[in-house]
């Protein structure tokens, strides 16, 4: 799907990647770009910078979807591309609260899906637009100590790969973004503290979100489902569906060795 003259919404684009995915489709000619965030202050610095549209909204109830999806359309009258881009990271175990869980599943599950519900009605009927979920390559494997992230970003893959089966063919654009590490505030945040091995591995491959969402959006303008910000997750992704038991040991071995390393 090409951005040029296209009303685009990016979620979380009040910094790190969802920013720069902003950035990149103001560059790339969009008619419009909607940059919502949590926080109006970085969202409306963000619009200064690429001549967007700044929203205040919490992606995490239905009713902060629905006032992105109000303003942007009393702002630009349409959205045809939206990404869904907001997320939380930090580490998660089984032993979290509820609470903690349900915040995961609503801002990286609920989010993609209540956004979907709302926008497809219209893009099935004009057999055009786009609806662009940014999971994470834990999607296609998982990271120690993460538990609530894995599982829904496993989830909003899921959901994405079904919408893509069911819309497809009624001329609506389904991507899943699943980018590795990029230097943004959330990466930067957990690595700030973490023991020295730990905080070096996460560094090694982590790019800048521009690079980042430049990859993204390339892959937007292919008509790609599934696009990767790094080659090697697609390896990491065979050898895991190769043989899963062989996968874990690695994994555990893997983390064993920058525990002991501590
Ligand atoms: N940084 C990485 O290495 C990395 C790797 C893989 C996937 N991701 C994913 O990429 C996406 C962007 O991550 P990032 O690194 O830019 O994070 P970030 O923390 O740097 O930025 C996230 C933005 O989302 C906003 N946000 C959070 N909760 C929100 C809510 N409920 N409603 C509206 N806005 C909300 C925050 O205010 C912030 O501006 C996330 O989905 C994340 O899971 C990040």
């Amino acid at each position: 799907m090409k951005l040029a003259d296209q009303v685009v919404v990016v979620t979380g684009a009040g910094q790190g990647l969802g920013a720069a995915l902003a950035e990149v489709a103001a560059g790339r000619g969009a008619a419009g770009v909607v940059v919502a965030d949590l926080d109006l202050d970085h969202a409306t610095s963000v619009a200064a910078r690429i001549g967007g549209f700044a929203v205040r909204a919490d992606v995490s109830t239905p009713d902060g979807i629905d006032t992105i999806i109000e303003q942007a359309i009393s702002r630009y009258g349409r959205i045809d591309l939206y990404m869904s881009n907001a997320g939380i990271g930090g580490r998660s175990t089984v032993f979290d609260s509820d609470e903690a869980w349900t915040r995961q599943w609503n801002i990286h599950v609920m989010a993609h899906v209540w956004a979907a519900r709302a926008l497809l009605p219209e893009m099935i009927r004009r057999a055009h637009g786009g609806l662009v979920n940014v999971a994470s390559s834990v999607a296609l494997s998982s990271q120690p100590d993460s538990a609530a992230y894995n599982a829904t970003k496993h989830a909003a893959l899921a959901f994405a790969e079904t919408l893509a089966i069911d819309h497809h063919d009624q001329g609506v654009y389904i991507g899943c973004a699943c980018p590795q590490g990029m230097r943004t505030p959330m990466l930067m945040g957990q690595l700030d503290g973490a023991p020295p091995a730990i905080a070096a591995f996460g560094l090694a491959s982590a790019i800048d979100p521009l690079e980042a969402a430049t990859r993204i959006i390339d892959g937007i303008e292919a008509d790609r489902f599934l696009i990767l910000t790094h080659a090697e997750v697609q390896t990491y992704a065979q050898r895991r569906a190769a043989d899963h038991d062989r996968w874990l040991n690695g994994m555990r071995r893997m983390y064993q060795g920058l525990a002991t390393d501590l």
